[in-house]
């Protein structure tokens, strides 16, 4: 059995298969996009990188494999979370109905899409093409949600405006922590076990263990899995803050 509230230096299908049937309350993952090509390239910092060398090799994948990996990784989604938990899953755009597909088949329910607006998008270089600015992330349920926090309007509402400004590591692909830690607060419960099969700098372990949650997860680079470490070291949970804020 694996140790909870760490993020494990391990490959995400075998470290999923280490968990036991309805474990689990919520995954929320970004799993590699396949979107780095030998010979792409993209504008990074104001200058134009290779996709490899801007993401990483780990985003590289052979056409058919990549489906494949996709697929398996929504099937132990499904198998590792209770009735009623929840997966947000962010995907390249490409292939974003694709796997909303795949997640019906395998017995999820549909519930809605979430969408990061960028703010400042990269310049396009080649302007051949519209500018991306927004990434999308699905959100499906197996069966019923058994938790929904409505927290506000705003705060309910499924676009995150995103600056430049969000990241605290030097990850690529470093999500918007404020954005993670909403889509915790809202399909999660304190003390509930959070899992990501794909950690990265470790924002969904930061945003569960800031908000009171347990986490689990799975990075296979050392360099992330160091980050991601060292990121949940300086986090405090709420479960260790005084209750100062108590009006009783
Ligand atoms: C898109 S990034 C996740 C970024 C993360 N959401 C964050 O905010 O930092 C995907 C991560 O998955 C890791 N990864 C790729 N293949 C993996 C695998 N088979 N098992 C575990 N981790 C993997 C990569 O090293 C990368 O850090």
């Amino acid at each position: 059995m694996l140790r909870i509230n760490k993020v494990h230096r391990m490959d995400a299908l075998v470290g999923l298969s280490k968990l036991p049937d309805a474990s689990v309350d919520l995954v929320i993952t970004d799993p590699p996009y396949n979107i780095a090509r030998p010979g792409r390239s993209t504008m990074k910092g104001g200058k134009i990188v290779s996709t490899m060398s801007a993401w990483g090799s780990w985003d590289c994948f052979q056409p058919f494999d990549y489906d494949l990996f996709i697929s398996k990784v929504i099937s132990e989604c499904y198998r590792v979370l209770k009735s009623g938990g929840a997966l947000y899953m962010f995907t390249a755009r490409e292939d974003n109905g694709f796997f909303i597909r795949k997640a019906i088949e395998r017995g999820f329910t549909y519930r809605n899409q979430l969408a990061i607006i960028k703010k400042s998008p990269q310049p396009s270089f080649s302007k051949a093409n519209w500018r991306s600015a927004f990434e999308l992330c699905f959100y499906v349920t197996k069966g019923k949600a058994k938790t929904f926090n409505f927290l506000s309007q705003p705060e309910c509402v499924n676009i995150y405006p995103c600056g430049t400004r969000h990241k605290s590591t030097k990850h690529p692909t470093e999500k918007p922590f404020e954005m993670i830690r909403r889509m915790v607060g809202v399909s999660s419960n304190p003390g509930d076990l959070v899992l990501d099969p794909f950690m990265g700098s470790g924002t969904t372990a930061a945003a569960a263990k800031a908000s009171g949650r347990s986490f689990l997860g799975f990075e296979l680079k050392s360099e992330y899995h160091q980050m991601a470490y060292s990121r949940l070291r300086a986090i405090r949970s709420v479960r260790d803050k005084p209750r100062s804020d108590s009006t009783s």
